[in-house]
């Protein structure tokens, strides 16, 4: 591959398959590196040179990071390389199946540290548990920051792991030979912080139970309503609502020709959707189908089953004789909507 060659078809974890077959990915069994918030990828790019024998993979949020890893990757002609469009947790609990990393690494999460955003940081129990999950027995956590609060945060949420045995003999180290230059780290450098790196191996302790999950049918209802689409239009209000661990913000409600288009916000735990589920009457009138909408790559997770049986409720509880004819719902949304 070359500088000229064209760019390899866009990742992301709304639309790899859950999981991802990573052999097939990378048309070859080999074991997988995984670098979280790659930045600039320089980090990235050195690990795929001196891992020839590795499937080495990147997740970013940053659009700029994508492009930039992309770049990178084909400038150097790298192969055993690729870059995916994922928030962390996602890809962790999505894509990846137990005891199938050979290695984490993670530079300079968070560059920020303050109590408000304690509940986003990379470096907590949920996540850290699934990496754990995740690293086959021998596998290798690697973490470096310059914020010293942040080391100490994760050097106590790193103890208490039993998971992991520590390969330091202190928490950190400040210097960690060998290692390629991110940009952070080059920043750091250049004012002054110093940084800290942890190195940490799985054990054979058992790992901490994080489901493999694997995508529902899609979420399907269809009702009767003496009400049009204008009249149930007339009555929507914006409203958020909490089912299990998750959270269902209806936004908004379009008027279509025959149809309603719902905007929903779905946060779960693992993963966030912007999505659009359609309500569509019948030709003959007086019936209606819910179904998810086509815009973006809704994936049917349990929220998505919460939030088209929160819709469904709705809409029957707008006419005394409106009922349900067929609701295809997952039977643990269906319990939760009831708790
Ligand atoms: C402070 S930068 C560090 C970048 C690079 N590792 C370095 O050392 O130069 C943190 C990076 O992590 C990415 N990031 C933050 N939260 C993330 C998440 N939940 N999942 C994936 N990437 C994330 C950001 O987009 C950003 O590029």
């Amino acid at each position: 591959m070359t500088a000229s060659t064209p760019s390899l078809p866009k990742l992301s974890s709304w639309t790899l398959p859950w999981p991802t077959d990573w052999s097939a990915l990378f048309g070859a069994e080999r074991p997988l590196i995984l670098e979280i918030g790659f930045g600039y990828a320089h980090y990235l790019a050195h690990l795929a040179t001196v891992h020839p024998g590795s499937s080495v993979i990147g997740i970013e949020i940053a659009n700029k990071c994508l492009v930039a890893g992309e770049d990178m990757i084909r400038k150097r002609g790298l192969t055993n390389v690729r870059v995916i469009h994922s928030m962390a947790e996602t890809a962790l609990h999505h894509l990846f199946t137990p005891a199938s990393l050979s290695e984490v690494h993670i530079n300079f999460p968070d560059p920020w540290f303050k109590t408000r955003h304690a509940g986003r940081r990379l470096m907590q129990r949920d996540t850290l548990d699934a990496i754990v999950n995740r690293l086959r027995p021998g596998g290798l956590l690697w973490l470096a920051t310059d914020i010293v609060e942040y080391a100490e945060m994760s050097a106590a949420l790193l103890t208490e792991t039993p998971g992991l045995t520590n390969r330091l003999e202190t928490p950190w180290v400040y210097q960690m030979p060998g290692r390629v230059l991110t940009k952070y780290e080059r920043k750091a450098g250049q004012e002054g912080r110093p940084c800290h790196y942890f190195a940490y191996q799985r054990n054979d302790q058992p790992a901490p139970l994080v489901p493999v999950i694997e995508e529902l049918a899609m979420p399907h209802i269809v009702l009767r309503s003496p009400l049009s689409v204008d009249e149930m239009l007339a009555h929507f209000e914006r409203s958020e609502h909490r089912a299990g661990e998750n959270i269902i913000s209806l936004m908004a409600a379009y008027r279509g020709r025959r149809s309603l288009l719902f905007e929903v916000f779905v946060k779960e735990p693992t993963i966030e959707q912007h999505v659009a589920f359609l309500l569509t009457e019948h030709p003959d009138g007086g019936e209606f189908t819910l179904q998810l909408g086509t815009l973006g790559h809704p994936r049917p997770t349990l929220g998505l089953h919460q939030a088209a049986g929160l819709i469904g409720d709705w809409l029957i509880s707008l006419h005394p004789e409106a009922q349900t004819l067929n609701r295809k719902l997952n039977p643990v949304a269906e319990a939760s909507l009831k708790a």
